[in-house]
């Protein structure tokens, strides 16, 4: 028998070798998974530091493949916070190299999605890849680089660095990519609109290979207030992390002071109270703790029930006003509502559900349609929708229950904000049904169908009424005439008081 060999993948190669996984099937998707994670980052880069995101795209056809595919440049710039000059070739060069690793809300999450872009047009095209980079500070940073996928690590072409007289901070990322346009480009030009909707106080640039240019203008100057990074609530901690925060700690700490100072909503009364029922002493050092103590100590963890929930303070939900400014601004609906949940949490991370529901105007579809329009911290999500959580409470709503107008398509928005997305795949395009969320969905939905049937009613009253008007005003006049004539009188009754009596109604 021939013996095997083993040998070991950096995580480059990994991905290099499952492309799939991140969302890089075939040249049109690529395209679009590259052109959304360079756009994340970017908006990222912006909402975390509250900077009012200035984002100019440009995707130009460099040669031709075949009747749809080719070489494409994608470029996107942004005023963001910048990457700092030492941390930019770890950040764009190596998979698993994040500012993001943290418990905080942000588009990003995984380490990964600028750079598989970037990886990907370097095994389709092996061009170098372009960043330049200013924290607004000095001096600007530019490098072409390629990435070594055996080692995970960036190959330097070229390095500058020049003097930033205007304090220009932002980034520019260039990749040359294999992609099919053609066939991708309405939903890159849906991911723009959807990303509009929820972030009115973005401007967005769009110059498509066909030299048309989309522009997204801004409607507000006001950034939702940014995420906060907190500390593991303890409901969210397994053994490897509990292990993690015991190493990291200093070994003499008291169990009493690990946990206030180390867990997220953990005071002096809750923790001593958690210690008894954890059968640990206030004192012990964490330094001391056995393997068979932390395991249990992580059991308990779960267990316990008096542990506050996460703040949802640490979160930055899009927030009524915004919400409603932007699907205005994109959609202008005739009838539009917003519900924001009360705060919730799964597995020790607290996340707010947002939705709304528009009615006609600009909404696309025909009478009747009904649309989804899904979200996970502010991204929108357009692929996938079948395995999505807010599609089974959709397709599942009793529509015997609720009235709703048929003369216009109707459009659900649902966000969900989070420290951390349930997403199902690292292509973050669908989000799992996890019991708490779906709840929240499921009540948000509802709320919104009842805001719809009293409009619906609203509006079915009021045609009732145009239509009895309508036939007073026909045949009132009639009626006067022959009831005049037939009492041999010669002066008709005025109908006009009956009428705006009517009117009046009407207007109510
Ligand atoms: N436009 C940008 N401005 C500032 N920093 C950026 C920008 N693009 C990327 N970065 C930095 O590079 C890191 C890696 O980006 P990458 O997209 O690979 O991962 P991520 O955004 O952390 O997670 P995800 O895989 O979910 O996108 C980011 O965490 C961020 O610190
Ligand atoms: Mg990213």
């Amino acid at each position: 028998m021939m013996s095997e060999r083993f040998a070991e993948l950096s995580p480059s190669e990994f991905f290099y070798r499952n492309k799939e996984l991140a969302g890089y099937t075939n040249p049109s998707r690529s395209l679009y998974s590259s052109f959304r994670e360079l756009l994340e980052n970017s908006l990222d880069a912006c909402e975390l530091h509250r900077i009012t995101p200035d984002i100019y795209v440009r995707l130009s056809l460099e040669e031709k493949k075949s009747d749809t595919t080719g070489i494409y440049r994608l470029r996107v710039q942004d005023n963001g916070s910048g990457v700092p000059g030492k941390e930019v070739l770890k950040a764009f060069g190596r998979v698993f190299y994040s500012s993001k690793y943290v418990f905080r809300q942000s588009r990003g999450t995984f380490g990964l999605g600028g750079t598989m872009a970037l990886l990907y047009g370097q095994i389709t095209t092996n061009i170098p890849i372009r960043v330049v980079t200013s924290i607004g500070k000095e001096r600007i940073f530019s490098y072409r680089f390629l990435i070594d996928i055996e080692k995970n690590l960036p190959n330097v072409v070229e390095r500058h660095s020049h003097p930033n007289k205007n304090r220009w901070r932002g980034t520019i990322v260039e990749v040359a990519l294999l992609g099919n346009y053609p066939r991708i480009s309405h939903m890159m030009i849906a991911y723009l609109k959807q990303t509009a909707a929820v972030a009115p106080y973005a401007e967005f640039k769009f110059a498509d290979p066909s030299g048309r240019l989309f522009f997204f203008r801004r409607t507000t100057r006001e950034v939702p207030k940014p995420p906060r990074v907190a500390k593991p609530h303890p409901h969210g901690v397994d053994v490897e992390a509990l292990k993690k925060l015991i190493r990291d700690a200093d070994p003499g700490m008291t169990m009493l002071q690990f946990l206030c100072d180390r867990f997220h909503r953990v005071g002096v009364r809750t923790a001593r109270k958690f210690l008894r029922f954890a059968n640990v002493e206030f004192d012990t050092p964490v330094g001391e703790l056995e393997m068979k103590q932390i395991m249990q100590l992580s059991e308990r963890m779960q267990n316990f029930s008096s542990f506050l929930p996460p703040n949802p303070d640490i979160l930055s939900p899009i927030g009524r006003k915004i919400f409603e400014e932007g699907i205005i601004k994109e959609y202008e609906p005739d009838f539009l509502r917003v519900v924001i949940r009360p705060s919730s949490s799964y597995l020790g991370h607290s996340f707010v559900i947002e939705s709304a529901l528009g009615y006609g105007g600009k909404i696309p579809g025909d009478a009747g349609d009904i649309r989804l329009y899904r979200y996970a911290n502010k991204i929108p999500l357009l692929f996938d929708e079948g395995s999505d959580v807010s599609l089974k409470i959709v397709n599942g709503i009793n529509w015997g229950y609720y009235k709703r107008p048929m003369d216009g398509p109707v459009a659900f928005f649902v966000h969900l904000c989070s420290t951390r997305i349930p997403f199902r795949s690292l292509g973050k395009e669908f989000i799992a049904d996890v019991p708490e969320v779906e709840r929240e969905i499921k009540a948000s939905v509802r709320e919104l169908l009842r805001s719809l049937s009293t409009f619906t009613r609203r509006i079915e009253k009021r045609k009732g009424l145009t239509r009895r008007l309508e036939l007073y005003r026909r045949y009132l006049p009639k009626i006067a005439e022959f009831s005049t004539k037939l009492a041999g009188r010669e002066e008709e009754p005025d109908i006009g008081p009956l009428l705006r009596k009517v009117k009046k109604r009407h207007a109510k």
